[in-house]
């Protein structure tokens, strides 16, 4: 159920965060979480695969976990219709134009961890 391939950690740096049980991340649903610093995501779960963004919008405020719509493996904002690729965190339609940070994803423990991999 993991998405990409895990990355090894560099040396003397904690990249792999652990956000959740896996199975509080429903299939067919977006689940809010949080990094230690406070830095918001937006975890997916769509054809029995995870999926990590950032949770804010790239055109406003929204977040996602609270105000998208998943259809497929799209998540659609419902502040402007907006939509994005959950898997690659690109934008698909207007308004929305930038990108959304896509984070790398592995299941183990049954928990879901994210690369924390900001420079
Ligand atoms: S705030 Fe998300 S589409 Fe405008």
């Amino acid at each position: 159920m993991a998405s990409g391939a895990p990355r090894q950690p560099q040396a003397g740096r904690m990249t792999w965060v652990v956000l959740c049980p896996v199975d509080e991340v429903w299939e067919g649903t977006i689940r809010g979480a949080e990094l230690p610093d406070g830095h918001r995501l937006a975890l997916y779960h769509v054809d029995g695969q995870i999926h990590a963004t950032d949770d804010t919008c790239t055109h406003g405020a929204a977040s996602l976990s609270e105000d998208g719509r998943i259809e497929g493996p799209y998540v659609e904002c419902t502040w402007h219709n907006g939509h994005f690729d959950v898997r690659t965190g690109q934008a698909c339609s207007m308004p929305c134009t930038e990108p959304l940070k896509s984070w790398p994803v592995r299941i183990e423990g049954g928990r879901v961890w994210v690369d924390d991999d900001r420079p």
